[in-house]
This record gives structure tokens, sequence and C-alpha cells, in this order.
């Protein structure tokens, strides 16, 4: 099978973006472009391979990626459904990833707890990737980035803006930001703001990629001149009991035509998806000709084909 040379050499999981260094970021990106523009060459890249999906949550673009994925690259997938039970009601997660191990070659979970990533990953000696957690969504966050370096042709010192809530959509901007060596500048609420870990992980590593992460209060100072819009919901999957609450303390936040106004004039808008139009993004910037949304959820295959392969590879 031919495919690009690559440098990738990267720890057997995916768990938060934290395993990738900036050189193996830059020789992922040009796999999954290589696997976008190519996909004949790479249909029997998986063949013989099962992974099992588990999910503790719902999801529309994240599970239909990871299947599409995987049967494109010729492998087999199995869903199993954790939306109404979690992972570790039945019996241990332990024993879950010590029996999966013996069946599956890699395991995709999206979970409530990024603990139990570890505990998958720690106890499964197949590959475990992360398709979000309370933590981190890196899936989500490499395409993100993957559509930016297409539109703008590179991503050094390209400025983007995270308006809203410091959750796991945030810190896997940082983190995968920063090893691009992005401008990311994040503007929260008071007491919204991402983990000061991650956010203290994304400036060391923004040092060495002559990157820059900044953690501000304001909208419009963080979207002056920027090239990138981002927002994500206020109240992520499991925090629904907290959503009045939330649209109280977001009031102020949301990417409105005035805010998005202040960006440059070639500016993009992202989001992930599920959006609430009329909450974070006003229709008009989300439906507009700037918005880049469907661009971000077709790479979410090309990108998540890319992980698998890398790291069966
Ligand atoms: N953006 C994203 O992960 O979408 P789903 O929740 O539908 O998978
Ligand atoms: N922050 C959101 C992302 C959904 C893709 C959530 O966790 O629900």
């Amino acid at each position: 099978m031919t495919s690009v040379a690559t440098s990738i050499n990267l720890k057997n999981d995916l768990l938060t973006g934290m395993e990738w260094n900036p050189a193996q970021m830059r020789d992922f990106f040009r796999l999954t472009a290589s696997m976008k523009a190519h996909p004949g060459k790479y249909r029997s890249a998986l063949a013989g391979s099962v992974f099992v999906l588990i999910f503790e949550k719902p999801s529309l673009r994240t599970r239909v990626t990871f299947e599409v994925g995987i049967a494109n690259l010729g492998g087999t997938s199995i869903f199993l459904d954790h939306t109404s039970a979690k992972l570790s009601e039945r019996e241990p997660v332990r024993d879950i990833a010590k029996n999966l191990e013996r069946w599956v070659q890699g395991i995709v979970a999206r979970v409530f707890a990024q603990e139990t990533l570890e505990e998958l990953a720690a106890n499964a000696n197949v590959p475990v990737v992360n398709a979000l957690s309370d933590k981190f969504h890196p899936c989500q966050a490499l395409a993100d980035f993957f559509t930016l370096e297409e539109r703008f042709g590179g991503l050094r010192g390209l400025k983007l803006a995270y308006v809203g809530d410091g959750n796991n959509m945030c810190h896997s901007l940082l983190t995968i930001g920063a090893r691009c060596g992005a401008h990311v500048r994040v503007a929260t609420p008071a007491g919204y703001e991402p983990d000061s870990a991650v956010v203290a992980e994304a400036k060391r590593v923004a040092r060495e990629t002559r990157g820059k992460i900044e953690i501000l209060r304001s909208p419009a100072e963080a979207v002056a001149g920027v090239q990138a819009v981002y927002t994500d919901v206020w109240a992520s999957m499991g925090q629904e009991a907290e959503a009045s609450e939330r649209e109280k303390a977001f009031a102020g936040y949301q990417v409105d035509e005035a805010l998005f106004a202040q960006a440059a004039p070639d500016a993009v808008f992202l989001h992930c998806l599920p959006a609430h139009r009329g909450l974070e993004v006003a229709a008009g910037v989300i439906d507009s000709p700037r918005s880049i949304i469907y661009d971000q959820a077709e790479n979410r295959l090309h990108v998540q084909k890319a992980i698998l392969h890398t790291l069966l590879s």
C-alpha cells in the first residue's frame, strides 16, 4: 500500500492530544491531506481490523464519521450504546478493557469522565481513541485545525478566538492549537475559565512553536483582528440541569454579527456542532457564507481515518 512518509511514532492511544509533538502534528496533517486526496490508496489500510465504538453520550458526527471512516479503510465497527447505562454500571471498566483487547484491534470511546478513558487505555493492549470526554475532544480540534490549514494555507501565527465556555472543546483547541503554532485567544465569563493545568501545558508548547495562548475576559478583545472565531454550546452534554443558570452567566458571550465584524475581513466562523442558534451564536453568523461548520464536519472523517491509520500502523 502506498502511503506518505511520516515521522509519526505516536503513543498508541489518543486520549488528550498531548501525545503529539509539533513535528508529528505537521506530519499528521500531511497524512490526512493525502488520505483525503487519494482515498483509493488507503481502502485496505484497516482490512481485517475490528473496532468497538463505546458511547456514553449521544452523537451524530463522531459516530457516523468513525463508522464510515473504518468502512472506507476496509475495517469493521461494532457500536456499543451506553447512553442509558454508564460503562461501569454492569462491570468494572478494567474488565471491559481486558475483554475487548482479546477480540478487537481498537477502542473508540465517548465518555463522561476522562478517567474512564485512562482506565480503558491502561487495561487494554489495543489503541484507545478519545471520541469526547468531559475534558477533551481531540478528534474535533484536529479536524478544526486541518480545516483552517486548508483554508489559510498554514497555521503558524494564525489567530483563533474561542468565545464561551472553558470546556472540553476549549481545552482541545488550546492543546492542538499550541502544537500548530497558532495564536489562540480564549474569552470566558468569570468562573468558566479553562483548566489551569491545560492552559499551562499549552503555553509551554506555544513557547516552542512560537504560538501564543491568551486567556481573556472580553469577547471583543479576543475577536479583534482574528482569522477564526470559534464557539461551542454553553451547557455541554451532562450539564443540562445548569442550562438556565449558564444562559445568564454567558449573556454577552454570543457570537453575533457585531462581534464577528470585529474579526479580520477574511475571518471564518467555526462551531463543533450541535449548535444553538440564538444562544452561543446568532443565526446570521453560523448560517452566513463565512461559516465553515460543514467543512469542519466533513474533515472529521478524514482526520479520524488518519488517526486510526497512524495508531494501527
Ligand atoms: N461535534 C461532535 O462531536 O458532534 P457529535 O456530538 O454529533 O458527535
Ligand atoms: N462541549 C460539547 C461538545 C459537543 C461536540 C459537549 O461536550 O457537549
